[in-house]
């Protein structure tokens, strides 16, 4: 027996060398990790268990016969992160490039079906050169049916990315498809086709950074939800980012040991919302304040800044939270804020995590580049999103409410729970100024001094409409609750909406416009 053990452990040091020591060195040059050492930093200890470590390919073309690498250039199996279990699989760059054929895809598919019967994450370790070439159609076999596996495990368990490397082509579609994407600044980047074919196809110049780098997918194009410094970053941030999610779409996000007093009363959130409608304010700073201490995990931070989202913790319980930013654009909800806004709902709304609305939004952005960009069906996803949302919904309108942006955002009207709003809302049609200059266009044109007598409208209009009033008169508001009260008010009836069921009517799916 002895001399089999030796042998296995042999096989498994074979194994573990990957590409060689040469190629990890050049991995460790470029500033990157190698696959094992990923998964070795982001595992609990010792809990790594490996699938398919001596699996090869079974490809007899270019001569690759010649070339097996046990493992195939991909590490995959599952473990423990802060003691959850989650399922990985890490491409290692070493072998053949990290690229993809026809066995490397049989062991993602195998850990991805894996994952889905015992409901746990899965978390993608990208760094890999794309399709194998000598694979030819086998690989892209192998891609599609990660991608439909991907589809199907979507709001079943989290699905998350890390791009430490490239991700090229086809490749890409498998993180795109997945809940959250992290790419590490510097060494990783995705496009469908690169520099030279861009150059070759439309003349047009760009360097592989700028093309597809962290920076660029993180703020211009929103593909990646989180840019961080180092890999180390990125796979903190998982586990950070883990830590508010359930392990699947039929348990519940787990609840922490609360931290933070549930009665804090913050009487600096009665001087954040400027008394001047046009001005201002940071609406992370009334996250800040309301959430538990040091709670807030921001997704897509530097993306479509005019919406905030992130998830966060009230009393230990994990929540998302959605906000317009009125110090971006005054918060205005354009294409991508809609989008960004939109996705976030339906990931919470999959996975049971109850949505904290922030409002304070003047409309939707007008103009022809919004309007022929297609604001309509976009902004229309994050109506569809909340108002296909069944998990707990509540809202807090710290200032302007206007037109169908009022709507949108968590109303009582598309199933808002829990509706309040601070003194300072303001809850109508439209501005006061844009709703005088049309209702009283006429008067205005014959008055002897149309400024001052605009000034007078705009102060009536004001003292009926720009208020919390009218609306708690009709209920739409469940109460004007003062700013300090806002943590206990949303702590107590997040607990008492903790059980709600609702459901919506059976269908195969509802068609959003996307
Ligand atoms: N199929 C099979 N092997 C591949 C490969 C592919 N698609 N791409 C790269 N490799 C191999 C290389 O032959 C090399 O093998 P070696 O270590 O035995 O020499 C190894 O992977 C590393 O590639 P290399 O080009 O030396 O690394 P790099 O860091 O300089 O460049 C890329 C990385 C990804 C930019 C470059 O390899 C590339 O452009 N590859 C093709 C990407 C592509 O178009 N894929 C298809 C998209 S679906």
């Amino acid at each position: 027996m002895d001399d089999r053990i030796d042998e296995l452990r042999a096989r498994r040091r074979e194994a573990e060398k990957g590409g060689g020591e040469e190629r990890i060195e050049s991995q460790h040059e470029k500033g990157k990790m190698t696959a094992r050492e990923r998964i070795d930093y982001f595992l609990d200890e010792g809990t790594f268990h490996e699938f398919d470590q001596f699996r090869t390919h079974r490809n007899h073309k270019f001569g690759m016969e010649e070339e097996q690498t046990p493992g195939d250039g991909v590490v995959t199996g599952y473990g423990e992160v802060n003691g959850r279990t989650v399922f990985v699989f890490a491409h290692d760059f070493t072998v053949f490039g990290g690229s993809l054929g026809e066995v490397f895809a049989e062991k993602v598919c195998k850990v991805m079906d894996k994952a889905m019967e015992v409901g746990a994450p899965v978390i993608g370790l990208n760094d890999s050169a794309g399709a194998r070439i000598q694979e030819g159609v086998s690989s892209l076999a192998g891609y599609a049916e990660i991608f439909r596996r991907n589809t199907e495990a979507s709001g079943v368990v989290p699905q998350i990315s890390a791009i430490m490397g490239p991700c090229a082509g086809g490749a890409v579609y498998s993180p795109a498809i997945t809940d959250f994407t992290f790419m590490v600044k510097d060494t990783s980047h995705m496009f469908i086709t690169g520099p030279d074919v861009i150059k070759t196809v439309t003349g047009e110049e760009v360097s592989f950074e700028e093309l597809g780098g962290a920076v660029t997918h993180s703020s211009t194009s929103g593909v990646a939800h989180f840019a961080v410094d180092s890999e180390e970053q990125a796979l903190d941030n998982i586990a950070l980012l883990l830590s508010y999610l359930p392990q699947n779409n039929v348990e519940n996000p787990p609840r922490i040991d609360p931290w933070d007093d549930p009665d804090r009363a913050d009487d600096a959130l009665k001087t954040i919302v400027p008394n001047e409608p046009r001005k201002p304010y940071d609406v992370t700073d009334v996250i800040g304040s309301v959430f538990d201490e040091e709670s807030f995990f921001e997704v897509h931070e530097n993306f479509a800044k005019n919406i905030v989202i992130g998830f966060a913790r009230l009393n230990g319980h994990s929540v998302g939270v959605v906000a317009n930013q009125p110090r971006v654009n005054a918060g205005t909800l354009d294409i991508e804020a809609s989008e960004k806004g939109a996705r976030f709902v339906r990931f919470c709304d999959a996975f049971n995590i109850p949505i904290v609305t922030f409002e304070d939004v003047p409309g939707f952005m007008p103009g022809t580049e919004q309007e022929h960009g297609g604001i309509i069906r976009h902004g229309a996803k994050l109506l569809f999103a909340y108002a296909e949302a069944t998990v707990p919904l509540l809202t807090v309108i710290t200032r302007k409410a206007y037109g169908g942006a009022y709507c949108v955002m968590a109303s009582k009207h598309i199933g808002g729970d829990v509706n309040y709003a601070w003194p300072s809302a303001e809850i109508a049609v439209m501005g006061p100024k844009g709703a005088v200059n049309i209702l009283y266009r006429r008067e205005l044109a014959a008055a002897d001094d149309p400024e001052v007598r605009r000034q007078e409208l705009i102060d009536e209009y004001r003292e009926e409409f720009a208020n919390p009033y009218t609306a708690a008169d009709r209920g739409f508001i469940d109460d004007v609750i003062e700013p300090p009260e806002t943590r206990k008010r949303l702590i107590d009836d997040l607990e008492m909406l903790l059980s709600k069921r609702k459901s919506l009517p059976d269908k195969k799916h509802g068609n959003i416009p996307i």
